[in-house]
């Protein structure tokens, strides 16, 4: 898989969904399936889009002892998905345990990706929360090593982390990166921010835009504008 775009459908319900991914007609975009919609709608979701062509991030974000994560990632593997994920705090055992349980019996798998601190997280919250002394950037460093360590294929990781990421982990570990935003867009809530152009130019593997695209009068085209600032 190359460069991407993946767009955040962070819809409530499957009506919803599909109102929106009526609207794709040509290309079928690769789209991201988060924690709302799946456990509204349960795996039906992902087989239903599945069956209309795209290719599904599941972002469900497993972290638990290493054989449960195993097994549940044995059953989104069966559901055909293209890219799942999990913390990397989960340890190296658990991610390695969340390979062998994805691995399909003929030897493919989905991509796994690794999150390592969430962007909601500050040094300030890690560290009194956590209990986790170290400067945020080194301990990010540290999980992505971590996931490489253990066989994943990558991290999501902020537009500004990605350069870092690929200097510690090579260039062929993946980076997938939220927080993009038009440069004549409104950037939300999002605080650290890059336009589709600047992530490429940073070396990220896939985007994940959600608002820019999913709120736009014209979501068809401001995903065709991604594509071709990002893509081509
Ligand atoms: O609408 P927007 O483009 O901000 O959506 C970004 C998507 O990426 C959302 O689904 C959000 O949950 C996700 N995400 C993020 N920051 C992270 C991890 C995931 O924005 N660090």
């Amino acid at each position: 898989m190359g460069r991407d775009v993946i767009i955040a459908c962070d819809f409530a319900s499957a009506e919803k969904t599909f109102e929106f991914l009526d609207k794709f007609t040509g290309r079928k975009p690769f789209v991201k399936i988060g924690m709302e919609l799946f456990y509204a709608e349960g795996p039906a979701i992902v087989k239903e889009i599945k069956a209309r062509g795209h290719k599904i991030f599941l972002d469900l974000k497993l972290h638990d002892i290493p054989n449960t994560v195993k097994k549940s990632m044995a059953v989104l593997s069966g559901l055909d998905v293209d890219m799942t994920n999990l913390h990397a705090a989960g340890t190296k055992r658990m991610m390695e345990g969340a390979l062998e349980g994805l691995t399909r019996p003929d030897g493919t798998r989905p991509l796994l990706i690794a999150v390592t601190q969430l962007t909601s997280t500050d040094q300030e919250t890690m560290e009194a929360d956590l209990l986790i002394k170290e400067p945020i950037d080194k301990v990010v460093m540290h999980y992505a090593s971590n996931a490489k360590d253990a066989g994943l294929d990558g991290v999501v990781c902020s537009p500004l982390e990605a350069g870092k990421v690929h200097e510690t982990c090579g260039e062929k570990f993946l980076t997938v990166t939220p927080g993009v935003r038009f440069a004549d867009g409104d950037i939300g809530d999002q605080k650290r921010v890059m336009t589709p152009a600047e992530a490429k130019k940073i070396g990220s593997d896939y985007i994940v835009v959600g608002r820019p695209i999913t709120a736009a009068e014209d979501p068809v085209a401001a995903y065709e504008r991604c594509v071709s600032e990002f893509c081509d």
